[in-house]
């Protein structure tokens, strides 16, 4: 049986953003207009915010940023919208990476008074690296920004990518009066309201209806000189070139507020990609392939600390995943079924009977998946293109409570299977080295090693730069490394062989002097055949 009509209906994206554009505030206000949650009155209000649907951790409370990635899934005009949430600081842009080769399509988020900032430049990249296609919201409309027009040249010229707005605002900050939407030559006045949905929408016979006149007076021929403005200087907009990824629409509005947001969402269940063929290492899989297949993109431990339980988030490639059926473990070469899986509904967690291409289910996990894995019903595949980028920050490991070694052994183990952070050990010694993106990500492992594990770490600094995965055919051609270097060697958690450089110029020596070597600094997960390759 086809499972065309259930691939039909879902839509599975992401919202990015430089932390505070507005990206949790967005999150809650699509949850609010499907119908998902109803917060009618304290949305952002902080007991609500503390037990948003997308907060799961304890420390995310605390520091007010979102560090885990979390699934919501919703229902919208007939659609199964799957939102992945993902974490807006820079420290935590690997679980981001990561969840972006899951998703189908992205909302970027930009604010209006900053403009495109540091990591959504860096978040742009990744989605330009992969053509994901990009839906933009330039929010907080409400407040005295850029130029409208001088920002949509930002975003041209800092993303690399075409813009055309499908809306245009009539002033800005106090002067707001809402926004023009260009194709349904509609307007919908500026009704701020942060409890309630309000809606206040005129619609026009063109440009040269005299409503426009009798509604907005002078501005009228503002509004006139704008919109034509943007048709003579943006292309028509195209939903192809935006499938490829070349080409992005624009929407003004204000989350907090309440507008903007169903022009926007209208227009994402209308336009967004359904579920994407994927590659794997035997070719392409399609959404509409009769077997089974899906990757997990990421793990996660005790998400419910009455629990301590651990769940993979594996992503739906194709066929249809069933509870119960047996299905193949690639890299394990072994057969598991799953007595309890589970889907993301708004708040909730619930059993799932069966899912389909674009849906994300939570399988609890006693220690064997990690990021990367491939499940199928029985091919032998994995599927490509789940990035592991080289650190940036390295600690030395301490045990300050040695009554909890085996604690801190089994904390480390499975945080760095969640991808929180990279575990190398010296390769001609015991040292362990944890390897991170960023810095706060140290104080979320000692929390969570302490909280969880109920371990005790110090983290001491070591002269690092960066680390490389090393790629040779023979292992003579690591005989200087091994004999000169060996300080600098470390296994990774797939025994990879890795190079932690202390300085740019050792770094650069090393590759002198080895030059039969490669020094990666990005890999896949569960790259086999840097392994074997070695090996050999
Ligand atoms: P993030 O997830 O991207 O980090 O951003 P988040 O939604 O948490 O929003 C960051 C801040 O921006 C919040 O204020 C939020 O209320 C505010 N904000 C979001 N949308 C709009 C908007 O359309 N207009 C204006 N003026 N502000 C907006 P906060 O003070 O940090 O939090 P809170 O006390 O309001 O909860």
């Amino acid at each position: 049986m086809s499972n065309i009509s259930e691939i039909n209906k879902r839509k599975t994206f992401a919202i990015i953003s430089h932390p505070d554009a507005g990206k949790t505030t967005l999150t809650e206000k699509l949850l609010l207009y499907s119908g998902a949650i109803q917060i009618a009155g304290a949305v952002k209000s902080n007991k609500i915010k503390k037990t948003a649907a997308s907060d799961f951790l304890e420390i995310e409370k605390q520091r007010g940023i979102s560090v885990a990635t979390s699934v919501l899934s919703f229902s919208y005009k007939d659609h199964k919208v799957n939102l992945l949430d993902t974490p807006g600081h820079k420290d935590f842009a690997e679980d981001t990476y990561r969840t972006l080769t899951a998703v189908d399509s992205v909302i970027l988020v930009i604010d209006c008074v900053k403009g495109v900032e540091e990591q959504t430049e860096k978040l742009m990249q990744v989605c330009r690296m992969r053509n994901t296609p990009v839906i933009i919201f330039i929010n907080k409309l409400d407040r005295e920004g850029k130029n409208p027009i001088e920002l949509l040249d930002e975003l041209e010229s800092k993303l690399s990518i075409r813009v055309r707005p499908l809306t245009y605002p009539l002033g800005m900050g106090y002067q707001f009066r809402g926004v023009y939407n260009i194709y349904k030559n509609s307007f919908a006045f500026y009704k701020p309201n942060k409890s309630k949905v309000e809606e206040d929408i005129s619609i026009f016979n063109g440009l040269n209806d005299k409503g426009l006149d009798e509604k907005f007076g002078g501005d009228a021929q503002k509004l006139r000189h704008d919109v034509e403005l943007i048709d003579g200087i943006y292309e028509k907009f195209s939903t192809e070139e935006y499938l490829k990824g070349n080409l992005a629409p624009v929407f003004f509005g204000s989350a907090v507020n309440n507008f903007g947001i169903r022009e926007l969402l209208d227009t994402f269940i209308e336009i967004a990609p359904g579920p994407i063929e994927r590659e794997a290492t035997n070719g392409t899989v399609k959404p509409a392939d009769k077997n089974f297949s899906g990757f997990v993109f990421k793990i996660h431990s005790n998400l419910d600390p009455k629990h301590r339980d651990r769940i993979a988030f594996l992503r739906v490639c194709s066929g249809k995943f069933e509870r119960n059926k047996f299905y193949h473990h690639v890299r394990l070469d072994r057969q598991l079924k799953f007595a309890n899986p589970a889907s993301f509904m708004a708040q909730s967690k619930s059993l799932l009977e069966e899912a389909f291409p674009g849906d994300v289910i939570g399988l609890y996990d006693s220690g064997i998946f990690n990021i990367g894995d491939t499940l199928t019903e029985g091919e032998s595949f994995m599927f490509k293109g789940i990035p592991r980028f080289s650190p940036e920050v390295f600690r030395i490991v301490r045990n300050t409570d040695p009554f909890k070694s085996k604690q801190l052994e089994k904390g480390i183990q499975y945080l760095t299977d969640e991808g929180l952070a990279q575990l190398f050990v010296q390769n001609f010694g015991n040292k362990k080295v944890v390897g991170v993106v960023g810095e706060l990500q140290f104080d979320v492992l000692k929390y969570r090693l302490l909280h969880e594990y109920g371990a005790s770490v110090e983290f001491s600094p070591m002269a690092s730069y960066k680390a490389f995965w090393l790629k040779y055919n023979n292992k003579s051609d690591i005989d200087e490394l091994t004999k000169l270097r060996f300080n600098s060697l470390y296994n990774d958690k797939n025994d990879n062989l890795v190079f932690i450089a202390e300085s740019e110029f050792s770094l650069k020596m090393a590759m002198e002097k080895n030059p039969k070597v490669k020094f990666l600094s990005s890999i896949e997960h569960n790259d086999q055949t840097l392994l074997m390759e070695n090996v050999a």
